[in-house]
């Protein structure tokens, strides 16, 4: 067990979760934290004509208002993704809105795109230097009617697009009312077009949810295909509730271990229906390197995670990239791109 398990993880769970999120971004900021990267020419790839030092990156919400940029790579992310940004600034639901379950390794969040705004979020993004590939993620502002998505969206990605290595499209957070529905064909592909329309180029990602049926996946692939994304990240939290030992009688999205299955079984399901040129990123549940050794032995290309390293703390991803390295050893296996999708030869 690491000193973060033993003393900090206690001593900081007494707290108020929000406050301690808040204390310890500020801590990364400062670059108190220092965890030096696990390096592997086995786990670099070059993916969308962007090189990745290793396949674990940061998830969105972390770094919601892209404060920390260049300080990821010192704790040894092989990328990050800021977000999610709307283009109006907007304060997210009342507290207390984060919850931590601790018997079953597990968040609970609604949030609500807490975020400073495209345009503020915008300055900061444009004189970053983070080191590693950077993905901004994009929501749809509160105020906005679903109708009017597409231009919302737009006007986000108007103020960002210079910057950032990819983009992606959060259609799957449960805590906007109805913002889960833009997942739909028509809706999403309006979106995706009005982007293209800012920049036709820029790699682009659509984020989906759980919790749909395996035949509402199947049309955000269609869409994925006819848009020409770059890829598809599964996924977001879920809205259901199975794999808890505990009741966290809270509403909100469902993170950490007991996510792990239901995301997996999404991310292969699109790995068996996508071309093999749609980049897969796989999110939900990964707590250790053997998780993410499996997400890429199901379809992914990269992985990223939240609440494990909330569980796993600072020195946790050079730790779980060196287990995968180590678990590529042990397999015979000599890249990234050899153990993807094994598991479905
Ligand atoms: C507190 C919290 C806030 C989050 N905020 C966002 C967000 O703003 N945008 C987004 O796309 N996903 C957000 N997520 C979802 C994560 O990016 C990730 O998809 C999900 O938590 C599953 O991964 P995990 O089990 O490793 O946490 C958030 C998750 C948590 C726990």
């Amino acid at each position: 067990m690491s000193l973060y398990e033993s003393v900090l993880r206690p001593a900081a769970f007494l707290f108020d979760p929000e406050k301690v999120h808040e204390v310890a971004m500020w801590m990364i900021e400062k670059g108190f934290f220092r965890a030096p990267a696990f390096v592997d020419a086995r786990l670099e790839q070059t993916l969308f004509g962007v090189k990745f030092p290793n396949p674990l990156g940061l998830a969105a919400g972390f770094d919601k208002n892209a404060k920390a940029l260049d300080h990821w790579y010192k704790l040894g992310f092989g990328f990050v993704e800021a977000g999610t940004i709307t283009y109006h600034a907007q304060p997210g639901n009342p507290r207390p809105r984060l919850f931590r379950i601790p018997a079953d390794k597990a968040i609970v969040n609604r949030m609500g795109f807490n975020n400073d705004g495209a345009r503020k979020v915008a300055t900061r993004v444009a004189v970053a230097k983070p080191e590693i590939p950077l993905g901004i993620n994009l929501g749809k502002s509160k105020i906005t009617e679903l109708a009017d998505a597409a231009k919302d969206y737009q006007d986000s990605f108007r103020l960002l697009y210079k910057n950032g290595d990819y983009f992606v499209v959060n259609v799957s957070s449960p805590n906007t009312p109805g913002l889960r529905s833009l997942q739909e064909k028509q809706p999403l592909l309006d979106i995706l077009t009005a982007l293209r329309e800012v920049d036709a180029n820029k790699p682009m990602f659509v984020k989906v949810a759980p919790d749909l049926e395996l035949s509402a996946l199947d049309d955000v692939v269609e869409v994925a295909h006819e848009a020409k994304l770059t890829g598809l990240i599964a996924t977001n939290t879920t809205i259901g509730r199975s794999g808890l030992t505990t009741d966290p009688e809270q509403a909100g999205g469902l993170s950490g271990a007991p996510l792990l299955a239901r995301s997996n079984e999404v991310l292969a399901h699109l790995y068996k229906s996508c071309d093999r040129s749609m980049i897969l990123i796989g999110v939900g549940g990964i707590m250790t390197g053997a998780d993410v050794y499996e997400k890429i032995r199901l379809g992914a290309h990269l992985c990223q995670l939240y609440t494990g390293w909330i569980y796993g703390g600072p020195t946790m991803i050079p730790a779980a990239t060196q287990e995968l390295a180590s678990l590529m050893s042990r397999d015979g296996i000599n890249s990234i791109a050899e153990l993807r999708g094994s598991a479905h030869r």
